[in-house]
């Protein structure tokens, strides 16, 4: 992430002062995917790549932003009918007509921003778009009165009401949260999360990016979510006080098969089955067991392939490779649908895996996947 490069284009695009300057990270997680909207845990963390973003009041009703990325300029009002069309702005938008339904009284501004969270890769550029923006408006105009949680949910409710993806809280909450070397086991219902320490002795992070972008994938990400609500109203049934399918065992699950389609029951039975793997990796964290870490991580692939159906042919077979060249730990990570596998990787293997993993990928699909070292990071602040 480069500051100067964000603020040399601010004042070239615009009156040639400057403003602040705020950054947010994207994420990885380690486990426990699809489970932050059934309620359960994940086990994400921040990492170096995000987005930074310079921003100052322009004394007006008119929101004047601009990509350097996409080179593109868009000016938006800050009314609800204000929505602009450009995808990229409208999460923009969305942060400000959030954090104007919290109270806040956000104003016209200037702003630039540009980032190094490769889009559609699974990573959360967007949560780090959305927390960058909530972040910095809390600061600029709310006196910072928006707790972190809140201003996770502003990112959030910006995905679901103006972006159209019904997410849940884990990208917005890792990107505020995130803190340099620790991974965070949250707890989507309670809330409550705890910082583990993450410096795995021996072994890398590496996450394999296939290049199938993701970004068409909401509408199969939503119908995900739609399969565990019915699944939890027909296990409701018989257990009332189930609210997500953290509250439901697989003997739950198996008691009202009869009136779960096929199909949701497979997403239930993966949701029930992740949300365990992410304790169980927990504790053998704590103990320095990255075998299980690592065995847990295939199964997790395995269930997100087989029963989730997130994960797709180029996914599929990074994940294979990693197996075959004994690699700890592999699996696609985030959402699913394209993007990156993460890699637990002892050391020694590391090099050999990668020129393993570019090789074949080549000659099996014709391009070369990218490869992303993972550096565990702060959340989301102000630089200047
Ligand atoms: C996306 C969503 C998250 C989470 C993951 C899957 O990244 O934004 O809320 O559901 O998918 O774990």
């Amino acid at each position: 992430m480069d500051i100067e490069h964000v603020r040399s284009r601010f004042i070239k695009h615009f009156d040639g002062t400057t403003g602040a300057v705020y950054a947010s990270p994207g994420r990885i997680n380690l486990i426990g995917e699809h489970t932050d909207y059934n309620g359960g845990f994940v086990f994400p963390g921040a990492i170096d790549k995000g987005m930074i973003a310079e921003i100052k009041p322009n004394g007006t009703d008119i929101v004047k932003a601009y990509s350097i990325d996409l080179k593109d300029y868009v000016e938006f009002g800050l009314k609800e009918e204000d929505a602009p069309r450009a995808s990229w702005a409208r999460y923009i938008f969305g942060v400000c007509r959030e954090m104007i339904k919290r109270g806040v009284d956000v104003k016209g501004f200037n702003t630039a921003f540009s980032g190094d969270v490769p889009l559609g890769a699974g990573m959360s550029s967007s949560a780090a778009l959305e927390s960058t923006y909530a972040y910095a408006l809390n600061d600029l105009f709310g006196d910072n009165k928006i707790d972190k949680f809140e201003l996770a949910k502003v990112g959030q409710a910006t995905e679901h009401n103006y972006c159209g993806v019904n997410c849940g809280i884990m990208d917005q909450f890792a990107s505020v949260f995130g803190k340099q070397g620790s991974l965070i086991r949250l707890d989507c219902r309670s809330l409550e999360y705890q910082y583990f320490p993450f410096d795995p002795k021996g072994y890398r992070l590496v996450l394999v990016d296939s290049v199938v972008k993701h970004e068409l994938a909401s509408s199969a990400y939503n119908k995900r979510r739609q399969s565990c609500e019915a699944a939890v109203a027909a296990i409701q049934k018989k257990h009332p006080h189930v609210e997500f399918l953290r509250d439901c065992t697989m003997e739950m699950l198996e008691e009202s098969k009869a009136e779960i389609s096929e199909e949701d029951f497979m997403r239930a039975e993966y949701v029930i089955e992740e949300i365990q793997r992410v304790l169980d990796v927990c504790d053998a964290l704590e103990k320095g067991d990255y075998e299980t870490v690592g065995q847990k991580m295939y199964e997790t692939h395995h269930g997100m392939s087989k029963l989730y159906e997130v994960s797709c042919e180029e996914l599929d077979f990074l994940n294979d490779l990693a197996f075959d060249c004994g690699v700890t730990g592999s699996r696609v990570m985030g959402g699913g649908f394209g993007g990156c596998t993460i890699n637990l990787v002892k050391e020694e293997l590391y090099d050999t895996f990668i020129q393993n993993a570019k090789d074949k990928f080549k000659e099996k699909f014709g391009r070369s996947p990218k490869v992303y070292d993972v550096v565990i990071s702060d959340g989301a602040r102000r630089l200047v």
